[in-house]
């Protein structure tokens, strides 16, 4: 082989481990899904590391390993809990809590005793530390003894104060209080929505997706996953007020700002602990998050002392768990979907079922190890939960009968939209055609127009569909280019919804830079990092020429955010349609400077209905005025906005003493006419 045949290999060699190394890491980091070990991961960087030690010449700046050398790979610090996080017993079975109840009874006299109920969260377990009121450290439970310190992730919930409020229970000196980190299931939901938008797999459940948000390392990512954190249990404290029972444990937390669940409630009699897990169940789905069962605990702390623990369980609780909501069904055929980035995600059709009042005709099966693990085919009789209650999942199959089944499901070879031969990562399959696959360019341009996008009103997924099917939009630029005449020849169109919808192009063209980043759909670009890039540039150009580093000093940006976006604009492809965008009308409106006024800076709250706009307008008008919004009320609320007959945010807001005001003024602080 000549010097320079085998540098070429090299060089090939070097950029495919690139290509590699910089996937995994996005699996890993991004969407905390890595699809290989940490050892085969070190093995593809180790190799990386020496070809570029051996080849100086091909070292680029953006390889991975520079980014390792810079120590920007931040990870969890292991952290010792102040005290065991010990777990619960759990049981379903009635006669195991009757039996518990008299095990208890038994040991500390039964006479006036009391059990505090509470829901069970099925949430992740956090430790959270504060230090003469301030938060100090959080961590995950992990082994019970040791967990991840994941403090900066925790600092993003706006759930967890900060600092501890003193009005009320004088602040410990040190306090370790434990407490469950859960994603409404609205949240949930639409983080998978947006998840599944930019080609990304959802996660299967909302503890899934709550933990993922807290172990991710971009702290940016956590902040926009929204979640609540329920505190319950005092691990360790020094100082502060003398709490003999979990009533009065729970009342300081309140009065410190943790919040703890509305739901909990002191019971005497073991009749009352039946009753309560009936109405739990019943509430189960109106609750906003998902709880899996009821917690009780004995009120009394000094008997819990005398109760201590057996191993990891603590006599003094147990967890009186739901039944799990299941069915059978059938799979009736397996259809494979091309997500926005080209990811097939194969999904069960099931002969339709009824579960908990919803009926399940879908389940995604997820990728093709998947479904070989669970060896699934078109055929078996499936057990199917609705796992964390919200998306149906296949738990296993039933034994087959007979001696006819169908054979092994294998994902097809070649992209089902465009042919195009599809490349393994891991256990996923990939459509690598781009935009150039109807499939890819279809989702592409939905995202364009949907709402935290371009918002283009009649863009909706059957549209989408004729437009590119018929050929008339190829790019998303294309959509700056359709005229009546074109668009009434297709089926779907009559003379006023052509009409419609070229308005609503037409109105889309002047828009914001945030919204036309966000519409660009750059891989993790979620909403809020589209504003925070727009705010710090300002425009489209600055952005466009900032280098990684650059990118990186936005407040919140990790390096993985700001490879993307770097990336993403070193595409010729890409550059090319935000320039026809751009010649075809699009005008951004560049970012405003930072606001100033009354409302600059501060996180306001609506509840209650108001009467001059819808609650949409009244969070846009509020941002536009430099506010952020928040969805509840909690120690960070500057503001409440109370409309008509307003919710529990109004009595939260009255409690923690965040300043209330009503529509009115809210016009008139805001500036509105
Ligand atoms: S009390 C054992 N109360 O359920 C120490 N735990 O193993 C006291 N959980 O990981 C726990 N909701 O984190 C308690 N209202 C609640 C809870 C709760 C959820 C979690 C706990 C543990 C798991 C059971």
């Amino acid at each position: 082989m000549t010097r320079t045949a085998s540098l070429n290999a090299v060089r090939r060699r070097v950029e495919r481990l690139r290509a590699k190394i910089r996937r995994h890491d996005r699996l890993y980091y991004v969407l905390d899904r890595p699809t290989i070990s940490d050892a085969q991961y070190d093995r593809l960087f180790a190799e990386l590391t020496r070809l570029e030690a051996e080849y100086p010449r091909l070292v680029t700046p953006d390889s991975p390993t520079k980014r390792v050398a810079g120590g920007a790979v931040p990870s969890f610090p292991t952290v010792r809990h102040l005290a065991p996080m010990l777990s619960l017993e759990s049981v379903t079975d009635p006669d195991a809590v009757r039996r518990f109840d008299e095990r208890v009874r038994k040991t500390v006299g039964g006479s006036r005793l009391q059990y505090m109920l509470e829901p069970k969260f099925d949430g992740l377990s956090l430790e959270v530390v504060y230090r003469d009121g301030a938060l100090d450290r959080a961590s995950t439970r992990g082994d019970g003894e040791h967990g991840e310190g994941v403090t900066e992730n925790v600092k993003t919930i706006r759930a967890v104060p900060l600092r501890l409020d003193d009005a009320s229970h004088r602040v410990p000196r040190l306090l370790s209080v434990r407490g469950e980190a859960v994603m409404r299931t609205e949240d949930f939901r639409a983080l998978n929505a947006r998840l599944e938008r930019d080609g990304q797999a959802p996660f299967a459940n909302p503890r899934n997706a709550a933990a993922g948000s807290i172990r991710q390392l971009d702290a940016r990512i956590s902040a926009e996953r929204r979640l609540q954190v329920f505190f319950y249990d005092i691990l360790h404290i020094e100082g502060g007020p003398r709490l003999t029972d979990d009533a009065s444990v729970l009342q300081a937390f309140a009065g410190w700002g943790l919040v703890t669940s509305p739901r909990a409630r002191l019971c005497e009699k073991p009749d009352e602990i039946f009753t309560y897990h009936r109405e739990m169940e019943r509430l189960r789905e109106a609750l906003g998050y998902e709880i899996d069962g009821i917690v009780l605990k004995l009120n009394d702390l000094g008997a819990r002392q005398r109760l201590r623990a057996t191993g990891r369980h603590p006599r003094w609780a147990l967890a009186f768990k739901f039944t799990p909501r299941e069915e059978q069904t059938v799979i009736e055929q397996i259809v494979v979907q091309v997500g926005r980035t080209g990811v097939l995600t194969p999904v069960a059709v099931l002969r339709p079922v009824g579960i908990g009042g919803v009926t399940v005709a879908r389940a995604t099966l997820h990728n093709r190890e998947e479904i070989a693990r669970k060896d699934l085919r078109v055929g078996d009789a499936v057990r199917v939960i609705r796992a964390g209650d919200v998306i149906p999942e296949i738990v296993e199959r039933l034994p087959r009968s007979g001696a006819r089944h169908s054979r092994p499901f294998s994902m097809p070879r070649r992209c089902p939209e465009c042919h195009t031969k599809v490349v393994r990562e891991g256990p996923f399959d990939r459509c690598p055609n781009g935009l150039a696959c109807p499939a890819q360019l279809k989702r592409a341009i939905a995202h364009f127009g949907s709402r935290d996008a371009l918002d283009i009103r009649g863009l909706g997924a059957e549209t989408v569909d004729a437009l590119v099917s018929s050929g008339l939009v190829r790019s998303v630029a294309d959509l700056f280019t359709l005229r009546a005449r074109d668009l009434v020849k297709l089926e779907r169109f009559a003379d006023l919804s052509a009409a419609n919808l070229l308005q609503a192009i037409d109105k889309a063209r002047r828009t914001t830079l945030w919204r036309f980043l966000h519409a660009l759909g750059i891989p993790s670009v979620g909403v809020q990092t589209a504003r925070d890039l727009a705010e710090h540039f300002g425009s489209l150009d600055a952005i466009r020429s900032a280098g990684e580093a650059e990118i990186e000093k936005v407040s919140g940006v990790g390096p993985i955010v700001a490879h993307e976006v770097a990336e993403f604009f070193r595409q010729p492809g890409n550059l090319r349609a935000i320039d026809l965008c751009r010649r075809r009308g699009v005008a951004l409106a560049e970012a405003a400077p930072r606001p100033r006024g009354p409302l600059a800076g501060k996180v306001v709250v609506f509840t209650g209905g108001l009467e001059s706009m819808s609650r949409e307008e009244a969070e846009e008008l509020a941002r536009a005025r430099g506010a952020r919004t928040a969805r509840s009320v909690g120690a960070h609320t500057d503001l409440v906005v109370a409309g008509t007959e307003p919710g529990s945010k109004y009595d939260k807001a009255r409690a923690l003493g965040v300043r209330v005001i009503d529509e009115r003024a809210f016009r008139k602080l805001s500036g509105a006419r």
